[in-house]
């Protein structure tokens, strides 16, 4: 139906798909309100640049917090915003299949339904995170194969072993490569009195992490402020520095990933090693990131082209399922 529509609400990254286009939206899940009147200032990209930067009359907030809204009316702001601009004025509304993860409860889902639902779509479905990246790889499951499906995004991680018959287990927690970031600006305090921005933090991990042998020679030159004078410096550290303590939250997650396994039968464990982990969300860009899970499980991972939009791209695709009776993947609303 051209007026599908694939949501992925995400705690950095809010992704839309439409059926009629390619192309997926990619936006920082922020926006940029006035206080007085309501009126959108900014979305997204637009509004990750002023977080911090605006006068009182403008409120710049992040919609999602460790995977979970935290902010519905300025979610639906940014959602129908994103769909005006792709509608309009929309005499027909779309039906739209939203990520979730499997901690978010029937009362998250009544408001998401009641917020967007009314509104803005005519049929609202979830669909597990997890298993939509897996829908959104266009993965032919008829052989038989099993899969163990992790994404790790900025707040969450969203684990499934998924086969032909749908999800046989899943977990979602609430940690994600967020907190390596926060772990970057601690450090900075703590060690060199010097104080960075959120948007610096990410742009740092992005750039210099590695969770294998960080080099003590290459060096990144850091913007911030020095705490004592509140001046303006640039420091400049090493590699092994920064990626100081970063393994704490990626620990958790990979215990997670190993707890998932041995819950599973041997069979379908030995099925799962042949077609490996497939890592998906902005984490399995990470250098070494990949590496370490296939350390610490003993089973294969491949990693996505485009980790960070599948979701979107399976939500909308569970529409074949629903026609073909999968319903069981997808919770009408
Ligand atoms: N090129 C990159 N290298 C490393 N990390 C990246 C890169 N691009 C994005 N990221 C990181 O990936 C995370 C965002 O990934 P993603 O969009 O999958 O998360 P999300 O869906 O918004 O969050 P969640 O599903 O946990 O609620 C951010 O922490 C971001 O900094
Ligand atoms: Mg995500």
């Amino acid at each position: 139906m051209k007026f599908d529509v694939g949501i992925d609400i995400g705690t950095t990254n809010t992704k839309i798909c439409f059926r009629d286009s390619d192309h997926v939206i990619v936006m920082p899940s922020v926006i940029a309100v006035r206080k007085d009147s309501g009126k959108i200032v900014g979305i997204g990209e637009q509004a990750y640049k002023m977080l911090g930067k605006t006068p009182d009359s403008i409120i710049v907030k992040k919609t999602v917090e460790k995977g979970v809204v935290s902010d519905y009316l300025l979610n639906k702001l940014l959602i129908g915003e994103v769909l005006f601009r792709k509608f309009g004025n929309m005499f027909r509304k779309p039906r739209i299949c939203l990520c979730y993860h499997s901690f978010m409860t029937d009362l998250e889902k009544l408001t998401f339904k009641n917020s967007i639902l009314k509104e803005q779509s005519n049929k609202l479905f979830f669909i597990d995170e997890s298993f939509a990246s897996i829908l959104g790889l266009d993965i032919d499951f008829s052989d038989g194969k099993c899969f163990l499906s992790v994404n790790v995004g900025g707040g969450t991680t969203d684990i499934s072993v998924v086969s032909k018959e749908g999800i046989l287990l899943n977990k979602s927690i609430q940690i994600g490569v967020e907190l390596i970031d926060e772990i970057i600006a601690k450090n900075l305090i703590k060690e060199h009195n010097f104080l960075i921005g959120k948007i610096t933090a990410e742009k740092l991990k992005n750039k210099a992490v590695t969770f294998f042998n960080p080099s003590e020679d290459l060096k990144f030159s850091i913007r911030g402020k020095d705490i004592k004078t509140r001046l303006p410096k640039v420091l400049e550290l090493s590699q092994k520095d920064i990626c100081k303590d970063i393994k704490i939250p990626v620990i958790k997650i990979v215990e997670t990933i190993c707890e998932i396994i041995t819950n599973v039968s041997p069979d379908v464990v030995s099925n799962m090693k042949d077609a490996g982990i497939i890592l998906t969300g902005g984490a399995s860009l990470l250098l070494g990131f990949k590496e370490l899970i296939e350390k610490k499980t003993n089973i294969i991972v491949q990693t996505v082209e485009d980790p960070i939009s599948c979701a979107a791209y399976g939500a909308l695709n569970s529409y074949k399922f629903l026609k073909q009776d999968f319903s069981q993947y997808v919770l009408p609303a």
